[in-house]
């Protein structure tokens, strides 16, 4: 085996692989495929939040020339139940969500189908709903919110919620016993704290708007189904689709090389595909090709769900805590439950005797949410890093000097050991970097020109997860080139270009002599582009599977020589397995009219071994804009009384352009044996937007004095 190159792969900054076919428009996305007769899917979508078809009139829409077929509850073929009532599409006549799928038109062109599904005629028998996430008096109101009566609770009931006895807790959601300590204890411990903060945060509905539509392309041949789709993962798409029609899952082959993003919403299977696939089955011959609109995505992609966390810290006099208390309560949908888990972070970040944390969905007639870039970090890092923030001001303690002070040796929850935990160097050197020291002591203190500036930090922290059921071959060619097989996904991040530089130095070759084959699950089986988890995972497959190439074949194999092996279990279930980061922010905040601008930030974070350093830059960078954007832009305006997404497109729904982001730097600590597994490595796709909210928030607060606990930071709040 030729060891010369060893250690010569990873850690380069190789430029992406699929860089130059995205560059040149020849990168085939879901949509793009050629495919033999293509028929063009529109769906139509419910006006009421909720209620009952009591009449569906296609006749217009048939006549329409072009059209093919026009699929309704009425003559849709039975889907067989799996438990998954999203994906139950044109089951019945109920409806769950204003956007739901209630017909879809099959036609020659998109346009012809556009435009037949907007003659589909429909009368309901609307029920009563409620699509308002509003909590008394601290309620998440949506800013363009209609005033009417808003349907809120009482602060009594809120209390009772909270205490875990009724209120907003679906029937069938399982909350878990509240962690640690019982709310009297938790009163008891803030009763006798000298100092503690009290507070209520609150994030918006976020939109994980990849810049590629959901899009689905579905063939039926033989009783085998294609799918060229837009997902995150082949075989977990596959595992999703297949039984609704009653299929093993191999009869359907999932085919996505290349993804335009997904940040979550592509991890399970949506309607549209299920609706594709229908349609196909229906018309021999023809495959059908349906791609979401933009607008459509709003109701029928997810989302993440607004939440409201109540954050109450009690502690001494030099801000060492004594007691976390964090009980959020999370949007969810009627039609099936979904659970962000924004408790998460309060559970493991800092030491403190007196712990609690609850989580409580409030299902409401809404569409349904799902994963969005670090699920319930994301979001539960805004309450508590602000509330950290507050904390420090109250004790008049610098906040790095706080994070310092509540640093746990262990795991706080669980007492477990950390794999590794450097959030204190990620803090420092960030501290260094970024001139820390510099930084005026009091709030409101820098006015120049007419805008005040200031700065923030918080700490970010993303769970380290790890999938062993991946399995890769390796397979040698007469020209010398490796190929390298595992069904794993491109969204975007770099994984394709980081995977073949593992497999080079696995395999002790140049990257040039290795063709990884991604994106199809005819390939050998791997798990999602999700949790961060799927790099480290896949590569661990690779790297199990070039040892056992070399064991079985030598360096010099013949061509044709082929091994397949699957990654290994780590045995690591006794330690506490998460990665950190520390956040910082400079702001300016306009005195006359609010504007707020983000003039810096740094991001410095603790991953363990860095694959490709071009590549993960971008994904932390690319975290950081995106907390950018929820920090100042994100939000999805809920009309309560149609139960709507008001701002459903790009017009509306902003997010950060490059006018919005100034400087912005990543860094990270070098670290190369921090975590468990063959690489080393540990996730980085996510820790990049965890914590730059609250980073941008507290900058804000120093730049102004004024404390905003609401996502997004919007001008009004500074006036
Ligand atoms: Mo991520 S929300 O696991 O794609």
């Amino acid at each position: 085996m030729s060891t010369a190159l060893r250690g010569q792969s990873i850690g380069v900054g190789l430029g992406r692989l699929d860089g130059v076919p995205k560059v040149r428009g020849t990168a085939l996305y879901a949509y793009e495929h050629p495919v033999p007769q293509p028929a063009y899917l529109h769906p139509a979508q419910a006006t009421i939040a909720r209620g009952t078809l009591v009449r569906i009139d296609t006749g217009a829409a048939e006549a329409l020339d072009g059209v093919l077929a026009v699929l309704t509850h009425l003559n849709a073929p039975r889907l067989i139940d799996t438990q998954d009532p999203e994906l139950l599409v044109l089951q019945s006549a109920a409806v769950g969500f204003r956007g739901q799928i209630i017909a879809a038109v099959v036609a020659e062109t998109s346009e012809i189908a556009r435009h037949a599904a907007a003659l589909v005629e429909v009368a309901y028998a609307p029920a009563p709903h409620n699509s308002a996430f509003s909590v008394g008096e601290h309620g998440y109101i949506s800013p363009g919110s209609a005033p009417g009566p808003p349907r809120q609770v009482s602060e009594a009931e809120i209390e009772a919620a909270l205490a875990g006895e009724h209120g907003y807790v679906s029937p069938g959601s399982a909350p878990g016993p509240p962690r640690q300590v019982s709310e009297a204890e938790i009163k008891a411990a803030l009763a006798a704290a000298a100092t503690a903060v009290d507070q209520t945060y609150t994030t918006p509905p976020e939109y994980n708007v990849p810049m590629e539509p959901h899009t689905s392309v579905a063939i039926w041949n033989d009783g085998i189904l294609t799918m060229y789709e837009s997902t995150q993962g082949v075989h977990s798409f596959q595992a999703g689709l297949a039984p609704l029609f009653g299929l093993e899952p191999e009869r359907v082959r999932v085919i996505a090389p290349y993804v335009g993003g997904g940040f979550g919403s592509k991890l399970e299977v949506h309607a549209q595909a299920v609706l594709a696939a229908m349609a196909a089955r229906e018309l021999p011959g023809r495959a059908v090709k349906v791609a979401l609109t933009r607008q459509q995505m709003f109701s029928l992609s997810g989302y993440r769900p607004p939440t409201i966390q109540h954050v109450r810290l009690g502690a001494d006099l030099d801000g060492t805590l004594t007691a976390v208390a964090v009980d959020v309560l999370e949007q969810s949908s009627r039609t099936k439950e979904f659970t962000e888990g924004s408790d998460g972070p309060a559970r493991m970040m800092y030491a403190a005797p007196q712990r609690r944390t609850t989580n409580r969905p409030v299902v409401l007639d809404v569409p349904v949410p799902t994963w969005m870039r670090a699920p319930g970090t994301c979001p539960g890092m805004f309450g508590l890093e602000v509330a950290m923030d507050e904390l420090a001001v109250a004790c008049g303690v610098d906040p790095i000097a706080l994070r310092v002070r509540n640093e746990p040796q262990v795991d706080p929850e669980t007492g477990q050991p950390h794999t590794s935990r450097h959030l204190l160097e990620c803090l420092q050197l960030g501290a260094g970097r970024f001139g820390w020291d510099h930084r005026d002591p009091a709030p409101r203190t820098r006015l120049q020109h007419g805008w005040w500036s200031g700065t923030g930090v918080a700490s970010a922290t993303h769970p380290d997860w790890y999938e062993p059921d991946n399995t890769a071959r390796i397979r040698f060619d007469a020209d010398g080139t490796y190929v390298v097989q595992i069904a794993a996904a491109e969204i975007g991040t770099g994984s394709w270009t980081a995977l073949t530089q593992i497999a080079a130095e696995a395999l002790g070759c140049p990257v040039q002599c290795v063709r990884m084959e991604i994106g199809d699950s005819s390939l050998p089986r791997a798990s999602v582009a999700g949790g961060s988890f799927g790099t480290r995972s896949w590569g661990a497959a690779i790297v199990a599977a070039a040892g056992a190439f070399r064991d079985q074949h030598g360096a010099h194999p013949e061509p044709g020589a082929e091994t397949e092996a699957q990654a290994p279990e780590l045995n690591d279930d006794d330690l506490s397995r998460h990665s950190f980061g520390a956040q910082f922010a400079e702001v300016r905040v306009n005195a006359d009219t609010g504007e707020i601008r983000v003039s810096r930030m740094l991001g410095v974070f603790s991953v363990g071994r860095v694959i490709n350093p071009a590549t993960a830059r971008s994904q932390f960078i690319g975290g950081m804009t995106m907390g950018v954007g929820m920090a100042l832009h994100e939000y999805g305006v809920m009309d309560p009384r149609f139960g709507t997404i008001v701002n459903h497109d790009f017009a509306d729904y902003h997010i950060p352009t490059c006018a919005d982001i100034e400087d912005l730097e990543a860094i990270w600590l070098e670290e190369q044996e921090a975590a468990p597994g063959p690489l080393g490595a540990r996730g980085l796709g996510e820790i990049g937007i965890v914590g730059a909210a609250a980073a941008i928030a507290n900058a804000a607060y120093h730049a102004t004095g004024v404390r905003v606990r609401k996502l997004p930071l919007t001008p009004d709040a500074f006036l």
